[in-house]
């Protein structure tokens, strides 16, 4: 999505913006230093650890790890998605985003999705009054109330109903808007009529509250029983749930949310004052269903059938939750007694019993070594090693923090494998953590230096431009990757550490430019250091290359071209 926003205004708007005024306007800042400090809004916390740094043009937050540039603080702070973010940057910036550039599905014409939405509103508009005032309409409002739902409750979630005729819709909307809206089906003989019909109506809203599809049941036993909208430019079920923006309007910083699999199960528990959960469309819950949830609740409580499928189910989720796990999310696993769903329990057992088991749901962690446990043997070492090997490609996918170190810690004692090595993980814990303390003990190779002093400073490139060095020459680990910082900065040449780290964004070394972006080196006088550093490596990689070099020519004799690096290496000239 980012490719339809052009470079070069995204770039224009990270040198326009001061990310102080600007998080400054949604957590007030005090000054420390040359930072900017607050308590974390991302995290609770006592103390003060989240700092902004005017001339990085960065946030950074010590004590969850949380971090980056203007645009990643709205996308956080606000549950943004990148296009929305740069946006209301955009209009706090007091300039408008380059509209034609703008597409956030598949290519569409903005107009055209507008009017999809519009119509969207209207067909629901026209599905609750046939429920309201026709009387077919009335057996639907019947079923309703047989099955506890009241006028409140169908109002909140605008329940309505499809009349049972072949072109209630039509007759009277735009046809070619009706398809792109998904609500038409054809037949093989190409005859075109409405996809839903003679079905109670569930209009499905994103979290702007906009309708997007549709989900319609039936009043009898007739196959299917529910129907959904089909995928369209405005609605992807694996990245929407039902219900959320009901309960958004009622709450916009749910404490929980709880995770159901069918419509009826939303609108039961609304009824019963329940009014914090979601239902997947149909779909498995994917990563892109809980980064979503995420963004409004730190936790999240999946409701499973006890039965086979509901256990395979949950474990599914488990898998995809594993990467969204960051420090302070949660995840819990509800599984319900055989035979009920939600709605039908919580009208068997009340508020307080459903609520009794929703507190009491299996902390993530316990459900996914319980699961792993049960088909292994931990008595014999056979099996602590089978759970090892389970167990370890999931850890490993946790993001780094202090959620993946416990469950690494967990996992040692249950396998009773002291040595399980996770010290990648503890290395980044401690190279994203600026605290004095917790850096004892990170090295600080020349290397890492340098970079880290690039990445937040990208004009000391000129510096290295100076250099003129002879990058063939210069051979050592990291080598590839100064390289290609540096050749980004030159072509790019990006103003401050925000728009060079915008510019990594979707990349494979967007984690390690913003931990290094982030990285407190506390160096007084910056180019001195760099000059320092600078010089420090070319002489190592001076000295391994002549001692590499040497050693051939000792062992077997040199190339022509070999011959050329050691004459030009032992003349210094790098
Ligand atoms: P269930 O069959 O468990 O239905 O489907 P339910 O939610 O308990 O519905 P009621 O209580 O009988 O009204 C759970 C979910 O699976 C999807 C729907 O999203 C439904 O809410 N589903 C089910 C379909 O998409 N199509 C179907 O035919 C059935
Ligand atoms: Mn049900």
């Amino acid at each position: 999505m980012s490719g339809s926003i052009p470079r070069e205004f995204i770039n224009d708007l990270l040198v326009r913006v001061d990310i102080v005024d600007l998080i400054d306007s949604h957590v007030p800042l005090k000054k420390s230093g040359s930072n900017f400090v607050a308590r974390c809004p991302f995290h609770n916390e006592k103390t003060p650890s989240f700092s902004v740094s005017r001339k990085k043009q960065l946030y950074h937050c010590f004590g969850c790890g949380v971090g980056g540039d203007a645009i990643s603080f709205l996308m956080d702070y606000n549950h943004l998605d990148f296009v929305e973010a740069v946006e209301d940057l955009a209009s706090f910036v007091g300039v408008e985003v380059p509209r034609e550039a703008i597409s956030h599905k598949g290519g569409s014409d903005k107009q055209e999705l507008s009017d999809v939405y519009h119509l969207l509103e209207q067909v629901a508009a026209f599905y609750r009054e046939q429920l309201r005032a026709t009387s077919e309409g009335r057996e639907a409002v019947n079923y309703l109330k047989g099955r506890g739902v009241s006028g409140e409750l169908a109002r909140d979630f605008a329940l309505g109903y499809a009349p049972k005729r072949w072109d209630a819709l039509l007759s009277r909307f735009d046809r070619k808007q009706l398809m792109a809206a998904g609500l038409l089906a054809s037949n093989d003989a190409g005859k075109v009529y409405d996809r839903f019909r003679g079905r109670l109506m569930f209009p499905i809203r994103d979290r702007r509250q906009r309708i997007i599809g549709f989900g319609g049941r039936v009043m009898d036993d007739s196959v299917p029983k529910y129907l959904n909208s089909p995928e369209t430019a405005v609605f992807s079920k694996g990245r929407e749930v039902y219900g959320l923006a009901e309960l958004l309007a009622k709450d916009s910083k749910p404490s929980r949310i709880l995770v159901v699999e069918g419509y009826m199960d939303v609108i039961a528990l609304a009824q019963f004052g329940i009014g914090y959960a979601v239902a997947a469309l149909g779909t498995a819950t994917s990563q892109a269903h809980m980064d979503l949830l995420f963004r409004f609740s730190s936790e999240l409580v999946f409701c499973f059938d006890g039965d086979n499928a509901g256990r395979q189910a949950a474990w599914r989720a488990v898998e995809s939750a594993f990467p969204c796990l960051r420090d302070g999310r949660q995840v819990r696993i509800m599984l319900l007694p055989q035979g009920h769903d939600p709605d039908t329990l919580v009208r068997a057992e009340g508020v307080d019993g459903f609520v009794a088991r929703v507190d009491g749901a299996q902390a993530l962690s316990d459900y996914f070594f319980d699961h792993l446990s049960q088909s292994v043997d931990l008595g014999a070492m056979e099996g602590r090693a089978q759970l090892l090997t389970a167990a370890k490609p999931y850890l490993e996918k946790l993001p780094t923090g202090f959620f993946k170190e416990m469950m690494f810690a967990r996992l040692r004692e249950l396998s009773g494998s002291p040595g399980l090595d996770v010290s990648s993980n503890l290395a980044t814990l401690n190279g994203n953590a600026g605290s004095g303390k917790r850096r004892e003990g990170l090295r600080l190779s020349p290397l890492r230096v340098l970079i880290a002093l690039l990445v937040q400073n990208p004009d000391l490139v000129e510096i290295l431009e100076e250099r003129n060095l002879d990058w063939d020459m210069l051979s050592f680990p990291g080598i590839d990757f100064l390289r290609d910082i540096f050749q980004i900065i030159t072509v790019k040449r990006p103003e401050n550490a925000a728009i060079l780290l915008e510019l990594y964004r979707g990349t494979a070394q967007e984690k390690t430019v913003r931990a290094l972006a982030n990285l407190e080196l506390s160096i007084p006088d910056e180019e001195a250091e760099f000059k320092g550093a600078l010089e420090r490596l070319v002489v190592q990689a001076r000295e391994s290359g002549l001692e590499q070099l040497l050693a051939k020519e000792r062992r077997e004799g040199l190339t022509t071209q070999e011959k050329e690096v050691l004459r030009k290496l032992l003349s210094n000239k790098l």
